[in-house]
């Protein structure tokens, strides 16, 4: 699949694009966020956890806290790895068993800084910052056969 892109023109509409791509998020969906601090990665993870029918303000970032995991439809486990250096390290947090957990799915910060976080099946989406303020571009990334990408596209309510 070729790469497919978004636009956000602000933090509610970062909300709005994670509460469709919550909507169809199904267990086993990976998602990598990458991104600059400040680029949405939280913000998007709050309309995610939202659109699985969880509570979105149970969200906050998990960069202290490494892993938060959220109830809806289903688990939505949320993961931070900024403060992380190794594979160890993640082995410690108990990482893998939930990656590989059934009936959850995953959306993780920084996930690109550990090799081996990412799993061969996954949604990479790159987030950038600008020209605006308020604007934050989506790159979406489809490895390993996921159809989250696409799932999310169709989903929306107006192609962008
Ligand atoms: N279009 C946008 N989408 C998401 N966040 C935005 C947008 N415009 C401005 N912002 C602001 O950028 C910041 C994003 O923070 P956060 O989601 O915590 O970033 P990250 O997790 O990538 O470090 C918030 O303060 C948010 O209000
Ligand atoms: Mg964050």
């Amino acid at each position: 699949m070729e790469s497919l892109k978004l636009h956000s023109a602000g933090p509610d509409e970062t909300l709005a694009l994670g509460r469709a791509l919550g909507a169809v998020l199904e267990a086993g969906d990976f998602i990598a966020l990458v991104g600059e601090l400040g680029a949405g990665k939280t913000q998007l993870a709050r309309g995610v956890a939202e659109g699985v029918g969880a509570n979105p303000d149970d969200v906050s970032s998990p960069t202290y806290a490494i892993l938060q995991t959220y109830a809806g439809r289903l688990r939505l486990h949320h993961a931070d790895l900024y403060r992380l250096r190794t594979e160890g390290d993640l082995h410690a947090t108990g990482y893998f068993d939930l990656v590989d957990e059934p009936n959850a799915a995953c959306l993780v910060e920084w996930a690109e800084q550990i090799p081996g976080a990412i799993p061969e099946r996954a949604l990479l989406l790159r987030l950038t910052k600008g020209p605006g303020p308020d604007e934050r571009h989506f790159e979406l990334v489809a490895q390993g056969g996921s159809t989250l990408a696409q799932r999310w596209v169709a989903a929306l309510p107006t192609r962008q």
